[in-house]
């Protein structure tokens, strides 16, 4: 697996954050003194120390404490210190032989607790080469400018100790320092602690008294210091995670010995200078997230060593030179999302070694260099999304071990070559949003996860994509995601997709299928997402859909399915996205076996079928889905998209939804978007007064039916309706004044009715225009030209109660105000509140009292 495609191949993830190896060899021991003689007064003097901490001995029970690299036990070390014994023999210290001088103290995970004072007798042991004190709690104390005082000090290790503030710049005067381990300081930060900062300056003279020792530095955020990567003997510098960190690179004296050179994800921002190909001996040169603008200096391309070369995520731009063939030890090759420019030069003969080669999200064009196709240990090949066009070379040697494979979001033409079907590590294959004609052949690799060939113009009446081809995708046994959408594909769908127990996307929308969906869905299938729209599918649905109970996206839209409901599907307790719009659907539709049917529903469209009897007043009852949503506690937060999991390729779904009276295509599915459509049927009956239990709906159309009776007071209950289509129905009685509750209502439509009466004011309804209820002769009342006479025009009481709250109701117009300045005055204010202020002067002079 290529380091191209998981960027956690190339930063290593790990926490340590910055870290720097010198090979020249020592090693860190506490070795037990053969003659333990203790010296009297650092006896003492670890004594008081000890007694200036309490022992916490439920320190390590927070999280930060117990991460990757933080291991301490649930034992005190300071338990075997007691006055009156060999300080020798105690755990953690170690004597100098002869002297009895304390010279080692590993207190690490030592549950100390408390602050290290400047009056601390720990700085009275100025024997000690080497301190451990890692994985205490010191409680944010600033480390004390005594630490100078240690001089003898080899190894000091204060990791994750929580110390914070400025290191004391008497850290200088530890000559003899060879280790220095100050990492995750950011820990302890959990609990509001500073961090440890070094000065720039306390580190160039730190470096300056202590040149040539370093065996290893472990350091943290913060600026990074210059010197580093002048140390003479420096061979590998590893840095990861460090988003905070600013690095600046020399422009001369780099240390020539450095092999690896990882600064992945810091700032290090200006151009990368010329000076970098002083490191003749880079094999490594990881610079990806780096913030790094401008070119490439031309001197890069003489690092022939290279191994591993990572630009990724910067902003360099200009063209990728030819002396890119210099390169012949390149195995990984990443540059990336950048503003690359020019050509893919045909340079890649020499460069045998390559495994993985990432240019996507760049701007680069011309045709696929050849060269680049006979990289036989190729693994990984990225092209996406450049500008690259003609043919994808039709003739090229084995590529046995090529396994992920994108050239999708470009210009290529042509016809998917042969080669392409009979890769036999081949697991990912996108070539999606290109100009690829031809029939799509037939695959004889099964190790495929996910293949998209979306949008391009594939054809294939002469293919084999019939129902007796079985071997083309089904023995694909990893395939998860399946996308061949957009395309003039046609012929059956064959059959054993049903039984493919891996994909969990067929997305087959809108090209020219025929015939039957899968009628065998296997039990055990993992389908998230099936979307068969926009195809000419006849036969009616198969039973078996009811085994796929992982379903959330059903999207039969736009064929020619003629079948009744498809009741089994309200056992599908995932299904979130239902559409059988523009079919030949017909009959009744009822719920019957399930007691909780389509539980997640929130997108219910069935418009333009022919679907008859009443509306299917227990769904409505029963689509917890699209019911209060503000428990966040059973609902995803606010703004979060549908997307399959599963699929390697981070498909996102879609679908196709009429919306405020347009066709919208919703290419992420807001989880919070709720919408039914029933339009264009022939339902009758009544509008079932629970509908108004559905109070996250965004959309509700039910136009175009044969409703009678009223419109239902509950409906003013759905208050996050953005609109609502009752048009060209049967619908009597008065529009309820309920529906003045709707404050995000944008479209109404109750035209083509037999509607009555007056037509309530205020809040939204301020702003429908007459076309919300032409076609009702019984209707009166603003925006209407037929204003309502006196007698009828005394409001029901219930109107007169919600309208006091109203900015102007019927009280304020009952009460006679004119179209005076007063009216001026409110005006103003209902200008900012709908921009309609035109009407608003028409709505309050058009009434005569
Ligand atoms: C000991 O450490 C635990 C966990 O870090 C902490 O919750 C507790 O307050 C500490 N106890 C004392 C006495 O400080
Ligand atoms: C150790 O014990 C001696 C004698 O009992 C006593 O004088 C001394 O103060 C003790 N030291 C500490 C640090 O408790
Ligand atoms: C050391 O300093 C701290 C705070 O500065 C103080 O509370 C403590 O009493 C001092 N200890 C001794 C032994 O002087
Ligand atoms: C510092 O101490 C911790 C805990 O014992 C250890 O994991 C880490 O490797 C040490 N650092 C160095 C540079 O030895
Ligand atoms: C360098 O180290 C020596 C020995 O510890 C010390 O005396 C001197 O002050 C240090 N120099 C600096 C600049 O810290
Ligand atoms: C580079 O090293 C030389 C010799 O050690 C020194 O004189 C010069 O100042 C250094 N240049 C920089 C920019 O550090
Ligand atoms: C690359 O190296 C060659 C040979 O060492 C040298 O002639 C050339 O000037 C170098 N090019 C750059 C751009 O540094
Ligand atoms: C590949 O190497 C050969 C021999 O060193 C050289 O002649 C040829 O020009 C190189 N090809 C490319 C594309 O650099
Ligand atoms: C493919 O694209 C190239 C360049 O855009 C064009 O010259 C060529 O005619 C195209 N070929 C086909 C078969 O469309
Ligand atoms: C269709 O399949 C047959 C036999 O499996 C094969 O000979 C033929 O080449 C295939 N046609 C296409 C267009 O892949
Ligand atoms: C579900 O799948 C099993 C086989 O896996 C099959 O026997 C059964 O009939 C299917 N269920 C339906 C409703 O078709
Ligand atoms: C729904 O609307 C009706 C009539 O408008 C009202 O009586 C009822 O209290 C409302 N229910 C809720 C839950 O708001």
């Amino acid at each position: 697996m290529g380091w191209s495609v998981l960027p956690c191949f190339v930063h290593h993830c790990f926490t340590l954050l910055l870290l720097l190896i010198i090979h020249t060899s020592s090693s860190y021991t506490f070795s037990s003194p053969l003659l333990p003689l203790c010296n009297h007064e650092d006896s003492s003097n670890l004594l008081q120390f000890k007694n200036s901490f309490v022992v916490n001995t439920s320190l390590y029970q927070d999280w930060w404490w117990q991460q990757p690299g933080v291991l301490c036990s649930s034992y005190s070390k300071t338990a075997s210190w007691k006055n009156g014994t060999d300080c020798c023999l105690w755990d953690g210290v170690t004597c100098d032989t002869t002297s009895g001088h304390v010279i080692g103290l590993d207190l690490s995970c030592g549950m100390l607790e408390g602050e290290l004072n400047p009056n601390s007798t720990l700085f009275h042991l100025t024997h000690l080469q080497q301190l451990n004190l890692a994985n205490n709690d010191f409680c944010a104390s600033q480390l004390s400018s005594r630490i100078g005082d240690l001089v003898a000090l080899t190894h000091l290790n204060l990791s994750n100790s929580g110390f914070g503030g400025d290191i004391p710049s008497t850290i200088s005067h530890l000559s003899q320092l060879l280790s220095l381990d100050l990492s995750r300081s950011d820990m302890l930060n959990e609990k509001g602690y500073r961090k440890l900062r070094f000065d720039p300056s306390t580190w160039n003279k730190l470096i300056l008294n202590t040149t040539n020792n370093w065996q290893e530095l472990v350091l943290d955020e913060g600026n990074f210091p210059i010197g580093i990567l002048s140390l003479p003997n420096l061979q590998e510098l590893t840095l990861s995670d460090n988003v905070e960190l600013k690095v600046k690179l020399p422009k001369s004296n780099w240390s020539t010995p450095l092999r690896i050179l990882d600064l992945t994800d810091t700032i290090l921002s200006g151009e990368i200078p010329d000076s970098i190909c002083h490191l003749k001996s880079l094999k490594q040169l990881l610079l990806g997230s780096c913030q790094f603008e401008g070119s490439v200096p031309l001197s890069l391309w003489n690092l022939t060593g290279l191994t591993d070369l990572a630009l990724t995520e910067n902003t360099l731009h200009g063209e990728i030179p030819s002396l890119l063939s210099n390169l012949k030890h390149l195995i990984n090759l990443d540059l990336s999302s950048n503003s690359f420019s020019g050509h893919i030069l045909d340079v890649f003969a020499n460069l045998t070694k390559l495994e993985s080669v990432a240019f996507e999200s760049n701007r680069l064009g011309g045709q696929l260099p050849p060269s680049l196709f006979h990289l036989t240990q190729l693994s990984d090949l990225s092209l996406s999304a450049n500008n690259l066009e003609g043919p994808i070379p039709s003739k090229v040697p084995k590529l046995s071990k090529l396994n992920l494979f994108y050239l999708d979001h470009n210009l290529l033409n042509g016809t998917i070559p042969n080669w392409c079907y009979s890769l036999s590590s081949l697991t990912n294959m996108d070539l999606s949003n290109n100009k690829l004609v031809g029939p799509v052949g037939e695959f004889s690799t099964y190790s495929m996860d996910t293949l998209s060939l979306s949008n391009n113009k594939l054809q294939a009446s002469n293919n084999n994509f019939t129902g007796n081809v079985s071997s083309t995708f089904c023995n694909a046994s990893s395939l998860s995601a399946l996308i061949l959408s957009h395309n003039h594909l046609s012929g059956m769908i064959p059959q054993c997709l049903g039984t493919a127990l891996s994909l969990s996307v067929l997305d087959l929308q809108v090209n020219n299928f025929h015939g039957s969906i899968p009628t065998n869905f296997s039990q055990s299938n993992q389908f998230q997402t099936i979307k068969l729209n926009g195809n000419q599918l006849e036969d009616p649905l198969p039973k078996s859909l009811a085994n796929c109970t992982s379903l959330e996206v059903l999207d039969l839209a736009e064929n020619n399915i003629e079948d009744v409901f498809p009741s089994c599907l309200e056992m599908l307790q995932e299904l979130q996205v239902l559409s059988l719009r523009a079919n030949k659907f017909h009959g009744t539709i009822t719920s019957f076996r399930a007691e909780h049917p389509f539980p997640k529903l929130r997108i219910f469209d069935v418009s333009n079928n022919k679907f008859s009897g009443p509306l299917p007043t227990s769904l409505f009852e029963n689509f917890e889905g699209m019911k209060d949503l503000s428990d966040s506690t059973h609902h995803p937060p606010a703004l979060s998209y549908m997307s399959s999991s599963r699929s390697g390729l981070a498909y996102n779904d879609s679908v196709v939804v009429t919306m405020k009276g347009e066709f919208i295509e919703l290419v992420r599915i807001l989880t919070t978007f709720t919408t039914i459509d029933l339009s264009n049927n022939m339902f009758d009956g009544e509008i079932p007064y629970v509908i108004g239990e559905l109070t996250s709906l965004k959309g509700l159309n039910l136009s175009h039916n044969k409703i009678s009776g009223i419109i239902p007071q509950t409906l003013g209950n759905l208050t996050s309706l953005e609109w609502l289509d009752l048009s060209w129905n049967q619908l009597k009685g008065e529009i309820p004044v309920s529906l003045t509750n709707l404050n995000f209502l944008a479209v109404l439509n109750l035209s083509e009715n037999q509607l009555e009466g007056m037509i309530p004011t205020g809040k939204q309804f301020n702003t429908f225009e007459n076309g919300s209820y032409i076609g009702n002769q019984m209707l009166c009342g603003f925006p209407l030209s037929k204003s309502c006479n006196n007698d009828e025009e005394q409001p029901p009481s219930s109107i007169l109660h919600q309208k006091e709250e109203s900015l102007f109701g019927w009280k304020s117009v009952a009460a006679g105000y004119g179209c005076g300045m007063v009216f001026g005055m409110f005006l103003g204010r209902l200008f900012i509140k709908t921009a309609r202020p035109l009407w608003l002067a028409r709505l309050l002079c058009g009434y005569t009292y």
